[in-house]
């Protein structure tokens, strides 16, 4: 592992303390750096290529550009408002006495190791105007290039203070030239990317929907520096906003070029009060620097997810059948059983029984009725949940169930019980979103009944084994009939979601839930800590699914992204298998409309699967062949000791003659010593791998002149395994 360094060097038993100077932010290949003096405001020095000798960030200039800067604070690493920066604030507050203005100045900082290869430097600020003070958080993860900030915030003023902005991290990046590449959407159609050249002003990414909150856009963004962001080469800054609600990221080009990035909750409608010796924490900015393009930048991520952020990332992964698309809201118990049975028989780890079991008073037999009351509807289950569970594990396979605890239909009894736990407005007109409404997490009798939904669940049905936790409406009307503070609403929203799963988890450490919100509305680094998956879209049509997994797939690892075969899509099922195998594989059909090859085809490619599923899981993720610029997409996992690659390619143009690979496609991630052999898999009964021949082949020859791979009209979808030869 590489070696950390401290500078400057003033140890005590594994801490850092210094005065001033330079405070490197380091991982194996970047580093931050600020420049540090007390009483005075730090500044970001350089982001991007870590030194081979770190005194010589002494050499850096405080300001990197020759072009003014009246201020002095442009590159300010925490930037505050109403004092002399003019720029946009990280940071933005009204004391307890009125004053408006923030000046934050260096008081201290330390570096501790708090566990291998992770260095957490924190930088304690003060206003010299008022007891106020913010610390700037920094977790490095050495190994994996990724740095996680946010920042706390405290005071010990006489009255409350008012914040009107309180960012978790302002990056400051000083090329030339800044390119950004960002992502929209909406339902069935996450993951748009866009790129573009970020010219003078302010280019704000941002939410406001409070729930599902990147629906319309997520908190995933890269910054070219220099240069558009290619796979494979030139500077890159992936990131990450891990927080599940209201967001904004400020792009700003200052007055001389430098890029200077704002990112954290959204300061829209959301002024938070603070009270006396209480602190407030910010969510934290995930960010990897890459030189070498968004293909490191993307495993960086991939690799600091697994091991330190996703539930599980380092776990298996279990294929479910769902029921969605087979039967929607029309099943009752016998319909349900026969469809157990079919999982088992389809070889599915886990059968998932999806919305519409539950209300009685209002029986949810469509999406207007019911959420709210998570009793089983005695008509459709006479014998509740118990008895499925019952009845799947008899048949040899486990049982998942669908909530989305965070709901409420007026159609319910919960409804009428408690309209004060709903979020609308009293004078105004409700206004539903999938006709229903959001109960107001930000209230802790409401998180107690969230969290009692799935405990009464899990008490009741110990052996359940996976949760399908979903999420469909935004907030309209946003207002809370409880909260003292109204413009707390959606800060607290998010925190009680939090305090639930936090909850949720020490209870239930493990099991599996999937993070779904109408498909991919809810995708994020807060959000992973407590889930083991998320739902990328209910888009299931493999040639779209294609872009959004490989968009998605820039900043999350296949382990977390849930890939089902539906009916969606014209293409045949080896086409939609193969897609969906490249992610969390799963099912959403009606088994016994499968004829004999079909049937055949899915139970062998979910065996298959078992075997692959550890390399696809927690191999490196290297994409070969972009969708946008070829007529097909080629993408590989390649396990950690370099023996087993698992490789992905897709034909994603109209079936055209002469349409495909046409010719070799180099591989990447192999070791170029080890010779390997490569063989077709999951072929369709009774077809032949067009491939033929035996042979092996260097890992020097395949990453140099490459190996073609087929993708033709008659052969849209290949999976090749690349494996060591013995
Ligand atoms: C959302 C989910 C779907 C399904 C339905 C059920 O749309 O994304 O997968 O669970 O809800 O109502």
């Amino acid at each position: 592992m590489t070696p950390f360094r401290f500078i400057p060097l003033v140890v005590a038993a594994g801490t850092l303390t210094a005065s001033a100077g330079e405070i490197a932010i380091e991982t194996k290949h970047s580093a931050l750096v600020l420049r540090a003096e007390t009483g005075k405001e730090p500044l970001t020095i350089h982001h991007g290529k870590r030194l081979a000798d770190p005194a010589e960030y002494a050499k850096l200039p405080d300001r990197p550009k020759t072009a003014d800067d009246p201020s002095g604070i442009y590159g300010a690493a925490y930037t505050t408002a109403g004092s002399r920066n003019l720029l946009e604030p990280a940071i933005q507050v009204t004391h307890s006495d009125g004053d408006a203005s923030l000046v934050l100045n260096y008081e201290s900082h330390e570096t501790k190791q708090v566990a291998e290869g992770i260095q957490l430097t924190t930088i304690k600020l003060v206003d010299p105007a008022h007891p106020l003070h913010v610390t700037l958080h920094y977790k490095a993860y050495v190994e994996e290039d990724v740095i996680e900030q946010w920042s706390s915030i405290s005071h010990e003023e006489a009255g409350p203070l008012k914040m009107q902005k309180y960012a978790s991290a302002n990056l400051f990046l000083t090329g030339k030239h800044h390119y950004l590449t960002h992502y929209h959407g909406d339902w069935a159609r996450e993951m748009q990317a866009e790129s573009e050249e970020l010219t003078a002003g302010i280019k704000v990414l941002d939410s406001k929907l409070g729930t599902r909150a990147n629906l319309f856009q997520p908190p995933s963004f890269m910054i070219g520096v220099n240069g558009p962001v290619e796979e494979d080469r030139g500077e890159v800054l992936a990131c990450n906003l891990a927080w599940t609600g209201n967001y904004q990221i400020a792009l700003e080009i200052d007055p001389a070029r430098n890029l200077r990035v704002i990112a954290g909750i959204n300061p829209y409608a959301s002024e938070y009060t603070l009270e006396p010796k209480k602190e407030f924490t910010t969510p934290a900015l995930i960010h990897t620097w890459s030189g070498t393009g968004s293909g490191d930048a993307s495993r960086n991520l991939h690799r600091w997810a697994r091991k330190h952020r996703v539930l599980e990332g380092l776990g298996k992964r279990q294929t479910l059948l769902n029921n969605w698309e087979a039967t929607y809201f029309d099943f009752n118990e016998d319909k349900l059983t026969a469809l157990i049975k079919d999982g088992k028989k389809l070889g599915s780890d886990v059968f998932l029984l999806d919305d519409g079991w539950f209300g009685n008073k209002f029986p949810r037999n469509d999406d207007h009725a019911g959420l709210g009351d998570w009793e089983p509807n005695k008509l459709k289950l006479p014998h509740g949940i118990g008895h499925l569970v019952k009845e799947a594990e008899a048949n040899g396979i486990k049982f998942g169930i669908w909530l989305e605890p965070e709901m409420v239909n007026p159609k319910s009894e919960l409804y009428t019980k408690h309209p004060e736990w709903v979020i609308q407005s009293a004078n105004r007109e409700p206004h539903y979103y999938r006709n229903q409404l959001v109960l107001d997490l930000s209230n802790p009798e409401v998180q107690d009944f969230v969290f009692g939904i799935v405990d009464k669940l899990l008490t009741e049905n110990p052996t359940l084994a996976y949760i399908k936790w979903d999420c469909n409406a935004v907030i309209f009307n946003a207002k809370s009939a409880t909260n003292p503070q109204p413009s707390h609403l959606y800060v607290d929203y998010v925190k009680g979601f939090y305090t639930v799963m936090e909850r949720l988890r020490q209870k239930y450490p493990a099991l599996p839930i999937m993070l779904c919100s109408g498909g991919g509305g809810r995708a994020d680094y807060g959000a992973l800590k407590y889930f083991t998956e998320f739902w990328p879209s209910d888009n299931t049509d493999p040639l779209d699914r294609i872009y959004m997994q490989w968009e998605y797939s820039k900043f999350f690892p296949a382990i977390t992204m849930g890939a089902h075969v539906t009916n969606w899509g014209k293409q045949p099922l080896k086409y939609r298998t193969d897609v969906a195998m490249m992610g969390k594989y799963g099912h959403d059909i009606v088994v016994s409309e499968l004829d004999e090859k079909e049937l055949r085809f899915t139970q062998d490619s979910l065996k298959l699967y078992k075997e692959l599923g550890d390399t696809v899981w927690h191999g490196d993720l290297y994409r070969l062949v972009s969708p946008y610029t070829n007529d097909f997409a080629s993408l590989m996992y390649v396990n950690e000791a370099k023996k087993e690659g698992v490789w992905f390619s897709y034909l994603v143009t109209g079936s055209r003659k002469n349409l495909g690979s046409g010719s070799p496609v180099k591989l990447k991630g192999l070791d170029p010593a080890t010779r390997y052999s490569i063989r077709e898999v999951n072929l369709y009964p009774g077809t032949k791998s067009s491939l033929g021949g035996d042979g092996s082949w260097s890992g020097d020859y395949l990453m140099t002149v490459g190996f073609n791979p087929q993708v033709t009209k008659d052969r849209a979808s290949v999976i090749l395994v690349v494996s060591e030869t013995k």
